[in-house]
């Protein structure tokens, strides 16, 4: 059993220097089955090697979030501005029109409401269920230093085995409980472990100090939450800093569907994530989006 003595700062990082990736686009991901890499070739843009994920999963444990309240009206129109829809399988079918033809990231675990402890999740969906909706990837919480972390992390391994059974890669979501400090040191330590437990891809916060060093670290591609609602400036910027620092993209939520205008902000954020455009000239598209609408 390795001791703690090794959880110290005087760490290498090597944050200038990129992991190597030949014979597949995608960091870490060269030596999975034929299937599996075609599913994350659907989610990540083979040509920029990155993604814009819009995540509307909110509602499997708040309900209908502000700007979910309809998410035939809120999020459809948004749709073809997305590489990827991360959801539930009741939106997905109740919702979303199967000729929208876009790769989906479906919720995987669930459990308890925001009335109870989140972190005591479980597998809320069959391998069979994922396989008949078609999904390029399934999506799980993972509450490290959470009351119910191996419940979550194992949770994480049983999707694994058999995401890899069927060729669906598995997205660990890393949860971060409220007494717990989001710093890159925590960002390190759930991001790792999620990907030395076998996470095709693993999603995880912004930190303005130090994410490069979570992304450096961890061997598997990283995409960033969106997080509370920010000015729309603030929100392009913090895409920006974490493509410039490692990130593979965004799987951002409320910063785009709680925007006044949301199909401008989702087309902003693709220029940032995909075009390499300066958090200001997507600001610049934004404005004026934002007004032609
Ligand atoms: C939260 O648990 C959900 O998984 C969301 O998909 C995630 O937090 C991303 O959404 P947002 O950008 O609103 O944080």
């Amino acid at each position: 059993m390795a001791d703690t003595d090794g959880v110290t700062e005087s760490k290498q990082f090597h944050e200038n220097v990129p992991q190597e990736h030949d014979g597949f686009f995608l960091k870490g991901s060269n030596s999975y089955d034929w299937g599996l890499k075609n599913r994350l070739a659907r989610i990540f843009n083979p040509a920029s090697g990155n993604t814009v994920m819009l995540a509307f999963d909110h509602g499997y444990f708040q309900g209908p979030t502000t700007g979910l309240e309809r998410v035939d009206l809120n999020i459809n129109p948004l749709i073809p501005y997305a590489d990827t829809l991360m959801l539930t399988r009741g939106i997905l079918r109740s919702v979303i029109p199967p000729e929208s033809n876009k790769s989906i990231v479906l919720r995987a675990s669930g459990g308890p409401s925001i009335l109870k402890e989140l972190s005591d999740e479980g597998i809320a969906v069959d391998i069979e269920e994922s396989v008949r909706l078609n999904v390029c990837a399934m999506a799980v919480q993972v509450f490290i230093g959470g009351e119910h972390e191996k419940q979550s992390i194992l949770n994480m391994t049983k999707l694994v085995d058999l995401g890899t059974k069927y060729g669906i890669p598995v997205l660990a979501v890393t949860a971060v409980g409220k007494e717990m400090v989001r710093d890159a040191k925590y960002f390190r330590l759930a991001t790792r472990i999620c990907a030395e437990l076998g996470a095709h891809y693993i999603k995880t916060y912004f930190v303005e100090d130090g994410f490069d060093t979570v992304t450096s670290c961890c061997p598997v591609p990283i995409v960033i939450a969106g997080g509370k609602k920010l000015p729309e400036l603030d929100a392009l910027r913090m895409a920006s800093n974490a493509i410039a620092q490692g990130a593979n993209g965004v799987d951002m939520g409320r910063n785009i569907f709680q925007s006044s205008a949301p199909t401008a902000m989702i087309q902003a954020v693709r220029k940032v994530v995909h075009e390499g455009a300066s958090p200001e000239e997507a600001h610049e598209f934004y404005e004026k989006e934002a007004e032609r609408a």
